[in-house]
């Protein structure tokens, strides 16, 4: 089978690493991929091709399927999905895996997530959706100004802030429903109580009526130790977390899923893609902080890594809705995943930089180096973004996979590079 594969990002390569273990797939694209997506081949040995088409330029990819004809396509990013690239896919009569607009609403729509999870019981902070300034504000004050004001719509991970007072709170409101600091995606906002506790990703694979629960993960969204600095895409992650027990995962799940299923199946939503919900984990139970429609970035890294399933398969499964019975298989053990990233990232960051070591880190044992912002220069790699590489290792367990991956990271240099050096480390505080 043909496959495409839409992004350019870690994520994104994972997801071409794993499909081209698959003994189904004969050919692979990624458009528009990056260094690592070029460098894999397939079972058959066939090289991945990059197609230098971006991930939301529908027409462009639409006349590439029109000429190519995958028998699959696999959306890696939000913004192709929240544009509607699934529906245009399958009015084209081809089969794509993703949510279709409507679904992936999930994402785009903070608000539309609120109000769907309080009209069905799904746990939550207690919140309030508002187009109005002064009702956002008389909300903040009520929750004592300890609250998350949340643009309504996608914007690039970075329109939730975080306050701890009313002054923060109503200045927080203005940043974003007044002086639109994201733009449209800031026309709505959801305010939410601030919730503490742990947080983990929970991801769940769907064909619209089913849901397969991953085991969990946590990522690490700030960008210095100690989770100081600025909020990222995210530096690292690990799986599984020693936070909940398989029962308790299993319970968490449920009382998401449950109420989620029914709440689509009564509102006919068809929701065929990954479910990812971030979870607070709080001393009065599990509350879902945002849904995302896709695999997190890094949190693919390393649940790719531990997959023993054939994913062309699965995602395959997932689109045509035949995911009933199935069962999901994970390597024993856990997966640590280390992000690389460029001098300034989150803010700008230099491109085009040589990278050194890859092949030795990759010899490692346990280890495989996703790129993520990286490019091809006269067949060397480069820097190409501000997340440059997701430095992935399995192990016995999180101390294990953290040292190989730490050690794989090692003998990686690019100028400037910058990574957290305690990923996995709140698992093993837990002890
Ligand atoms: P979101 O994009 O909604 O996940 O928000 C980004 C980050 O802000 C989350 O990963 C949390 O760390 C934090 N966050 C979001 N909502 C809340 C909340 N209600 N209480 C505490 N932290 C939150
Ligand atoms: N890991 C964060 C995200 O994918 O949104």
């Amino acid at each position: 089978m043909k496959v495409l594969v839409l992004g350019s990002g870690g994520r994104e390569h994972a997801l071409v690493w794993k499909l081209a273990q698959s003994p189904s797939v004969s050919q692979l694209w990624c458009a528009p991929g990056n260094a690592g997506t070029a460098l894999e081949r397939t079972r058959a040995n066939t090289p991945v091709v990059n197609v230098d088409i971006a991930s939301d330029n529908l027409v462009g990819l639409l006349e590439f399927a029109r000429r190519e004809k995958p028998d699959l396509t696999v959306v890696g990013p939000d913004n192709p999905l929240a544009l509607g690239v699934v529906d245009r896919f399958q009015e084209a009569g081809f089969t794509i895996w993703g949510p279709n607009q409507r679904a992936a609403q999930f994402e785009s729509s903070k608000a539309f997530s609120q109000d769907f999870m309080e009209r069905h019981g799904v746990p939550t902070a207690r919140a309030g959706t508002f187009g109005d300034a002064g009702a956002a504000k008389a909300f903040c004050r009520e929750l004592g100004g300890r609250c998350a004001v949340k643009a309504d719509g996608l914007a690039l991970g970075k329109g939730v802030l975080l306050c701890h007072d009313v002054p923060a709170a109503e200045a927080a409101v203005d940043e974003i429903l007044v002086q639109k600091a994201f733009g449209a995606a800031g026309s709505r906002i959801v305010v939410q109580e601030l919730l503490v506790g742990m947080e983990v990703s929970l991801h769940a694979l769907c064909d619209g009526s089913h849901a397969l629960l991953f085991p969990t993960a946590q990522d690490h969204k700030r960008a210095l130790d100690n989770d100081q600095g600025l909020n990222t895409g995210g530096m690292g992650t690990y799986s599984p977390t020693p936070f909940l027990s398989n029962e308790q995962l299993e319970a968490v799940g449920k009382a998401i899923l449950d109420p989620w299923l029914a709440g689509c199946a009564k509102e006919g939503i068809d929701f065929r893609g990954l479910l990812y919900p971030g979870v607070m984990l709080t001393p009065s139970g599990p509350r879902v902080l945002e849904f995302n429609a896709r695999f997190g970035d890094p949190e693919t890294q390393v649940y790719l890594a531990r997959l023993e399933d054939d994913l062309a398969d699965l995602l395959m499964a997932s689109a045509q809705g035949r995911l009933a019975g199935r069962r999901l298989h994970w390597k024993a053990g856990a997966a640590v995943c280390v992000v690389m990233a460029s001098a300034g990232y989150p803010g700008s960051s230099p491109k085009g930089l040589p990278i050194h070591g890859l092949d030795e880190a990759g010899r490692l044992p346990g280890v495989k180096v996703f790129h993520a912002g990286t490019a091809l220069r006269d067949r060397r790699v480069v820097t190409n973004g501000g997340r440059v590489l997701g430095v992935t290792a399995t192990g016995l367990d999180v101390a294990d996979a953290r040292a190989k991956a730490y050690a794989a990271v090692a003998a990686i240099r690019f100028d400037g590079a910058q990574w957290r050096s305690d990923i996995g480390s709140k698992a093993l505080n837990q002890g």
